[in-house]
């Protein structure tokens, strides 16, 4: 097969999966439309993917702005710090990814270098874009964000946002209370993010506009267990330690109870996310032996994050792309935007027994202390409050300016009171999803070519649950009531929400190449012996193999092979033509 990457763009091109964006002005690199199929296919994976965790983890979805004020991105450390090194070629004047130009040249560790030693290191290394050995060049820091003005002649900036997350941390307060309190909850958004990318050139890898898939996990600091552990504690994957990684070793399989109890992996929850992951991942038709997770070197961490992973699945033509990042990102954001926004972001967790603690209280003589220090007073209480006594008095410091109180102006009272609970600030578990990176593995593991007949045959083997046209139906000639007939199946199958296409153009061997080169896992055909038999035959795309079903079960035969609940090779074997 000649370059799969080639192939798959050029069908995905031709048959209306993905296209460059506003191609008739000349595309901009970063930017892709997805065509009627591609965008069927993309809903089809957010969907599995809201099955997951909105339907089975309960985390409820929630919609932002995709654009938000200044101060959301400042709290996040957007503004300061979320770029990346670039550079200028000298001769031919394209801006590049500096470290990229070093990954290119062979230099390990760009991502650790200061501006100066990077400049330094690629001086002797080749411009990716006219060849020419680069010489001195200045490396500086591009933020990726894309900055707007928010309203008219108005000077209230504004960010496209980088990350969904940052929607479900500042409507923390609110989802608290949507949660009723509890600890864990989640929110979940899939949609839009904003990153200009230095210089895009890897089709729907990079892109500058592209989907995610984000949740949210709020839990309490101190108990990372996963209340359903259970559910994925003997899964076992290879897992890419960062030790591993430093030693040059290979990957070890291991089940995510054994990574968490040997402390490979931080805790059950990360455990937990990395395992539906790799079913998610595996369910949309990402096979096991192109997918790995690999943990993030301690130099390669995101600034909020503790420990992370990334689901990394292999592209004949890119090698390993990261597709999902999961990270423990601590208190990190919570507390950031409380700070930026004055707004408290903890949940009082009460004890189980109150607690019995010593107290003492100092209880000022508000009324002589009131009258000696009318405006001051208020302060001089609340300063009193900490204050230290002595035997002599206390003393206070009230804007600046040490105040003694003499002891004879206040009580000193020590009490025994019981203690409810406490303000915790949650930490927070993030499974973040590439979509527009799922779409391409999954299009381009789908992409097969094979002989039938003597003829090639183009065929994208997707699961049937992402399969953009579900199923097609062909009367095998457009008379004798043929046509009718297969009409109204399709219109019946289209009633039960399955995505049925009539065609009835060219000779029935053409419909079905024309159906196997977009991913139509199952097709119907209408035939003379229907009339007889109120039968059709129903066609594998895979095994190209051929069964014979009543009409009147179609609905939900063909509902239960494009959900996954039944397969083509279950259908009874007598039925096999
Ligand atoms: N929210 C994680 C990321 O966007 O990389």
């Amino acid at each position: 097969m000649s370059d799969v990457f080639e192939n798959v763009m050029d069908l995905a091109k031709r048959r209306g999966f993905i296209w460059q964006t506003s191609e008739c002005y000349g595309a901009v690199a970063g930017f892709i439309d997805y065509g009627p199929l591609g965008a069927m296919m993309k809903r089809r994976i957010e969907d599995i993917w809201r099955n997951f965790y909105v339907i089975e983890e309960g985390y409820y979805e929630i919609e932002c702005p995709t654009i938000a004020q200044e101060a959301v991105f400042i709290a996040s450390g957007h503004v300061k710090g979320f770029s990346d090194k670039m550079c200028q070629c000298p001769h031919c004047k394209e801006y590049l990814r500096a470290d990229h130009v070093a990954d290119g040249g062979g230099i390990s560790g760009a991502s650790t270098m200061t501006n100066e030693a990077l400049a330094a290191a690629i001086a002797a290394c080749k411009c990716p874009a006219c060849e020419e050995v680069l010489g001195t060049v200045e490396v500086y820091n591009f933020n990726l964000m894309f900055a707007t003005t928010i309203g008219p002649g108005s000077q209230r900036i504004g960010y496209l946002r980088p990350e969904t997350a940052q929607g479900m941390f500042v409507d923390f307060a609110r989802l608290l209370r949507f949660y009723r309190d509890t600890l864990p909850f989640g929110a979940v958004q899939i949609g839009k993010s904003y990153r200009n990318e230095i210089s895009p050139r890897q089709g729907m890898i990079r892109l500058r506009e592209f989907t995610q898939a984000e949740a949210e996990i709020f839990v309490h600091p101190d108990k990372k267990t996963h209340p359903k552990f259970a559910r994925y504690a003997d899964y076992t994957m290879p897992l890419l330690t960062y030790v591993h990684q430093q030693n040059g070793e290979e990957a070890v399989t291991m089940s995510m109870r054994v990574a968490v109890d040997k402390g490979v992996i931080a805790n059950e929850y990360v455990a937990y996310y990395v395992a539906l992951t790799h079913d998610l991942l595996v369910t949309i038709g990402v096979k096991p032996d192109r997918l790995r997770f690999r943990q993030h070197l301690p130099d390669e961490r995101a600034h909020y994050a503790t420990d992370c992973w990334d689901a990394e699945v292999f592209s004949q033509r890119f090698g390993w792309v990261e597709t999902v990042g999961i990270a423990d990102r601590t208190d990190y954001d919570l507390n950031a935007h409380a700070k930026q926004s004055g707004t408290p972001m903890t949940v009082f967790i009460q004890y189980t027994e109150p607690r019995k603690e010593n107290r003492r209280r100092i209880i000022p003589n508000m009324s002589v202390l009131g009258k000696q220090y009318r405006q001051k007073a208020k302060a001089v209480f609340a300063a009193l409050e900490h204050a230290t006594p002595t035997a002599d008095g206390a003393d206070v410091v009230v804007d600046g300016e040490t105040i003694h109180i003499p002891a004879n102006l206040f009580e000193v009272r020590d009490e025994v009171v019981d203690i409810r609970g406490e303000e915790i600030v949650p930490h927070v578990i993030e499974p973040s999803y590439g979509i527009d990176r799922m779409c391409y593995a999954v299009l381009e593991q789908a992409y097969d070519e094979d002989t039938v007949d003597g003829e090639k045959r183009t065929v994208l083997r997707f699961s049937p649950r992402v399969a953009p046209v579900q199923v097609a139906v062909f009367p095998l000639m457009t008379r004798d009531g043929l046509d009718t007939i297969a009409d109204e199946i399709t219109h019946t199958l289209k009633r039960k929400g399955i995505l049925a296409e009539y065609d009835d153009s060219g000779a029935i061997g053409r419909r079905y190449r024309r159906q196997d080169e977009i991913g139509t896992p199952f097709a119907i055909t209408v035939d003379y012996e229907t009339k007889e038999t109120r039968t059709v035959t129903v066609r594998d795309r895979d095994s190209m193999k051929q069964v014979r079903i009543g009409i009147d079960t179609l609905p939900q035969t063909i509902s239960a092979l494009v959900n996954g609940d039944m397969k083509f090779t279950s259908l009874p074997a007598h039925q096999n033509l």
